[in-house]
């Protein structure tokens, strides 16, 4: 089973991937990571990619086109995948379509995890994510049971995205409004689009896809 999880930045892609992994045995994508180790290793991809993504705007899409194409070349994808932040244009849509079909694979579920665009600034700028094992948390919404450390890998040491600012988010939101909302119609007319409330719970959105996906 392969699935897109669209929505707006600090929307819960990233958060509710990490959950569905386990649980249904499949393998997270996600552009902004691997985009994010690119420009942390020095590649030239990370060079390129690293004005762009502070400045809130998209990389191009060839760039993360062969990224993704790459990263289906391996065998555990083969399982199924949760593409969490790809595509996020419809030239990307058309690509992954085609990737899929000369690989005998099709996309299951395309779902939106729909938040308003007044709760994201708070989501964004509150995020911080374990330095370690890449464990994602927030202020408010998600803190580790013991202040300082790691749920899951017992790390004391956290980081904070450099686009996660006031002023980078409103031009990111720009971006999702005028590239990527135009998924929704687009996998609408595929007949796999589901929409989610993602302004519950974590817990309750989680429900919510598994419902979803069975
Ligand atoms: P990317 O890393 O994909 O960022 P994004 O789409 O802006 O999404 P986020 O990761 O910010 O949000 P999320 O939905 O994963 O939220 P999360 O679960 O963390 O992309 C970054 C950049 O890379 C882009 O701007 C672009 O430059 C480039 N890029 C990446 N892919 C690209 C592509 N395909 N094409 C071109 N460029 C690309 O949740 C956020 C916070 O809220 C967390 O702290 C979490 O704990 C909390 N939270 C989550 N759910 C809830 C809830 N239900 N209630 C309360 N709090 C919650
Ligand atoms: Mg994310």
């Amino acid at each position: 089973m392969n699935l897109v999880l669209l929505g707006p930045p600090g929307g819960g892609k990233g958060t509710q991937a990490k959950r569905l992994m386990d649980k249904y045995g499949l393998v997270q994508l996600s552009t902004g990571d691997m985009l994010r180790a690119a420009v942390a290793s020095g590649s030239e991809v990370g060079k390129k990619a690293k004005a762009v993504m502070d400045a809130g705007q998209l990389v191009t899409d060839d760039i993360v086109i062969g990224i993704i194409q790459d990263r289906l070349k391996q065998p555990d994808t083969k399982s199924g995948v949760i593409f969490d932040g790809f595509p996020r244009t419809v030239a990307q849509a058309e690509a992954l379509d085609a990737m899929l079909k000369s690989m005998n694979l099709t996309m299951g579920h395309a779902i939106e995890i729909r938040v308003p665009d007044e709760f994201l600034i708070e989501r964004i700028t509150g995020r911080f994510t374990c330095a370690k094992c890449g464990a994602g948390y927030h202020d408010k919404y998600q803190k580790p049971k013991k202040d300082g450390v790691c749920d899951s890998c017992g790390g004391t040491e956290f980081t904070r995205r450099a686009d996660d600012n006031a002023e980078t988010v409103k031009k990111r939101l720009d971006a999702y409004h005028a590239q990527t909302a135009p998924l929704l119609p687009y996998y609408e007319k595929q007949g796999i689009l589901k929409v989610v409330d993602g302004t519950q719970d974590i817990g309750k959105v989680t429900a919510d896809l598994a419902a979803i996906l069975g």
